[in-house]
């Protein structure tokens, strides 16, 4: 009776304190920011959700929270063209939304009838929030979406540069970074052709933002990231609370609900109809995108392997493409109803079903967390920035997937792969590491759980904030 009363009276204290949270307006960044508000919301806060008009999601799948729409000052021409540049876009996020963002935030802090503000929650790629806050004398709390291991990584961007790992030189691709075991100079997190200088000021600034911030949340756990978490530790002075898998807090309707994309739901009756643990599910995330001969052999590959298929063709995956045109007639009617491709899935129900027996991802950070607390192993061929430093955990740290390297996206090279994945005893073997990994993902989230002992402590955290 004592412990119901002392619990409602705290849920009372959050009730007066408002939080407010601006995601990076991407899908891998959109999902995580509002799982986040779910998890705060659960816990007693009101949430208010700074979003740009690029991007946004839609609020009335979100009744429970408020939304304020801010401009983020790119043109049409800008927005076009930075698409194709992540980085680009990023540098442009981080100076032009300065003025939006403020005004609106000091409406939010100054607005009498609502609760007060008690932190800013904001992604730590937006690190131009941390000055916003600073003058407005809010603290600021960092998300990052990604894993804790590849921010070890961008933290190591001033010693990589030093010792010239970076700028990556293509004859040293295959060498070992003897400072970061066991990556290789092609797993650094870098995107392929882009402005050093650009790349160096975005993972600098998210790196000093998060240092100077009043507090860094995590969307992974201990049992799986536990070294790379205890190396931040040491390094970062400021708490951090790795309180995920954020989706696996809230069911798949509420997570599924930020989804910028339609997701086609024909995928899970013809899933109803495969054998258990048969359908390779392949899908590259919401940017990433492909040259046309690597499509074909993705397509061929695929084809050969005689298993069946789910394939994600996001409109744009393939450059200079719009969908399938490029696929030679009659390709699909050849596979007789083994391959199903779509534009657009409701990933985690996929990766639930019980015919999926592997994920051909570009380890994205939320698709590797997605397939890791589903048990599915995974192939891996990441792209650019974190996914090359999540896929070498995935493929030989946790050891459960195998990799793609780079070159060997060939059809012959893909249908072994897939032969080793889902035929052979090695397949079986990282199944049940990986089996093991779901586990742990699902015990840290109960009571006395990792996770669960660092969600109560980052309430505790922010309420002391504002006190
Ligand atoms: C980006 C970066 O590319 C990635 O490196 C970083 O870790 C996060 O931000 P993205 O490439 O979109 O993200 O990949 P990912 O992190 O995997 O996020 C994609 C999200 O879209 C996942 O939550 C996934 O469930 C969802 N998704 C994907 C769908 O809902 N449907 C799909 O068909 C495909």
């Amino acid at each position: 009776m004592e412990d119901q009363t002392s619990t409602q009276m705290i849920m009372n204290q959050r009730k007066g304190r408002r939080l407010v949270l601006f995601p990076l307006p991407l899908q891998g960044h959109i999902n995580p920011m509002l799982q986040l508000a779910n998890i705060l919301h659960s816990h007693g806060f009101s949430i208010t959700i700074i979003h740009t008009n690029f991007n946004s999601p839609n609020p009335s799948n979100h009744p429970h929270f408020t939304f304020h729409f801010i401009s983020e000052n790119l043109s049409e021409t800008e927005l076009r063209t930075s698409s194709d540049n992540l980085l680009a876009l990023v540098a442009l996020l981080n100076t032009r939304c300065v003025e939006a963002f403020h005004d609106c935030l000091d409406k939010l802090m100054n607005h009498q009838e609502e609760q007060p503000v008690a932190c800013l929650i904001s992604d730590a790629i937006l690190p131009f929030t941390q000055a916003v806050a600073d003058k407005l004398k809010l603290p600021r709390i960092v998300l990052r979406t990604g894993g804790a291991s590849s921010f070890v990584v961008f933290a190591a961007f001033p010693l990589l540069r030093e010792r010239g790992y970076l700028p990556i030189q293509d004859s040293k691709l295959e060498e070992p970074v003897v400072e970061l075991p066991p990556l290789k100079v092609k797993d650094l997190p870098v995107i392929d052709n882009c402005d050093p200088q650009t790349l160096d000021q975005v993972v600098d600034g998210m790196v000093n933002g998060a240092k100077v911030s009043s507090g860094l949340i995590w969307n992974t756990f201990e049992g799986l990231e536990q070294s790379s978490l205890d190396t931040l530790g040491q390094k970062i002075s400021i708490p951090i609370f790795p309180i995920g898998p954020f989706h696996k807090i809230f069911s798949t309707s509420s997570s599924s609900s930020s989804s910028l994309l339609k997701q086609d739901q024909s995928c899970i009756s013809w899933l109803d109809k495969q054998a258990p643990k048969s359908v390779i599910y392949v899908s590259f995330g919401s940017i990433a995108a492909i040259n046309e001969n690597h499509f074909l052999e993705i397509a061929f590959g695929l084809a050969n392997s005689n298993q069946p298929f789910l394939w994600v063709v996001r409109p744009g995956l393939t450059v200079g493409s719009d969908w399938l045109e490029l696929l030679p007639s009659g390709f699909i009617q050849k596979l007789s109803g083994r391959g199903h491709i779509v534009k657009w899935v409701p990933q985690q129900e996929v990766l639930a079903h019980s015919s999926v027996g592997a994920f051909w991802t570009h380890n994205g950070w939320n698709s590797t967390l997605e397939s890791i607390c589903e048990g599915v192993p995974m192939i891996c061929m990441p792209c650019f920035t974190d996914q090359r430093v999540n896929a070498r955990y995935v493929s030989d740290v946790w050891r459960v997937g195998l990799q793609l390297e780079n070159g060997n996206l060939e059809r012959g090279e893909i249908e072994k792969l897939i032969r080793r994945l889902m035929v052979e005893k090695e397949g079986e073997e990282i199944r049940e590491r990986i089996l093991c990994l779901k586990e742990k993902a699902s015990l840290c989230l109960k009571e006395g759980g990792s996770s669960y002992e660092s969600i109560n402590s980052l309430v505790s955290h922010i309420l002391s904030l504002d006190s």
